[in-house]
């Protein structure tokens, strides 16, 4: 199975979006509802229907920037923040965006998402991304990883292999505010460049 652009397209084509929780993940709610800056440059990358994006800009964040490979849900995200310019959403391969550079990116159901061989890569590409001092935040699941996925599982220890050498672990430790079907199944994670 490959996880390419015609497999996502097709997931939300045939409405096979068991990820999609319908609103904002509480534990995201709570990172953002704590900011104070609200010019900063923020990237959702797989954001999908990016609900945390509409939150985003409901409460002054519009620095808001969205990737992600498969054409539905940017365009559904197009339609529900119209206040964001085109330039915001990108469509196409996260590990193609440019080289501009964040002050925060939000982790929720992307890195699961992707084929574990990605892992590296992925650690690697959001090191590019991020300014220096700049943050990774958001969930990663906390069950065995095995060959059945997406969703893809993992451990703190085989996600501090990616992340120790290369960033600031200021937080990785079980969500306690996690939805209720994710409870106990999830890591919050704060990583600094
Ligand atoms: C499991 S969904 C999660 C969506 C959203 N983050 C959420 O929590 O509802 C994974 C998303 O990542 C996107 N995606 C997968 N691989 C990607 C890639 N290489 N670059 C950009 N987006 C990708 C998919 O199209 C899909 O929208």
């Amino acid at each position: 199975m490959k996880l390419n652009k015609d497999y996502w397209e097709r997931r939300y084509e045939e409405n096979k979006l068991g990820w999609d929780i319908g609103k904002i993940s509480s534990p995201l709610k709570e990172y953002i509802d704590q900011l104070k800056n609200k010019e900063i440059k923020i990237l959702i990358p797989g954001a999908g229907n990016g609900y945390e994006v509409a939150y985003l800009v409901q409460n002054g964040f519009n620095n808001v920037y969205i990737a992600d490979l498969a054409r539905q849900p940017i365009e559904n995200l197009q339609n529900r923040v119209p206040t964001l310019p085109a330039n915001n959403f990108f469509y196409g391969d996260f590990f193609d965006l440019p080289n501009c550079k964040f002050d925060l990116i939000l982790e929720q159901t992307f890195f699961c998402a992707l084929h574990p061989k990605d892992r590296e890569a992925y650690s690697l590409k959001m090191l590019e991304l991020l300014k220096t001092g700049g943050k990774l935040v958001g969930l990663l699941f906390d069950f065995p990883l095995t060959e059945d996925g997406p969703p893809f599982g993992g451990s703190k220890e085989e996600y501090l292999e990616y992340f120790k050498s290369r960033f600031t672990i200021n937080v990785l430790q079980r969500s306690y505010n996690s939805i209720p079907p994710r409870a106990g199944k999830e890591l919050f994670f704060i990583f600094t460049k």
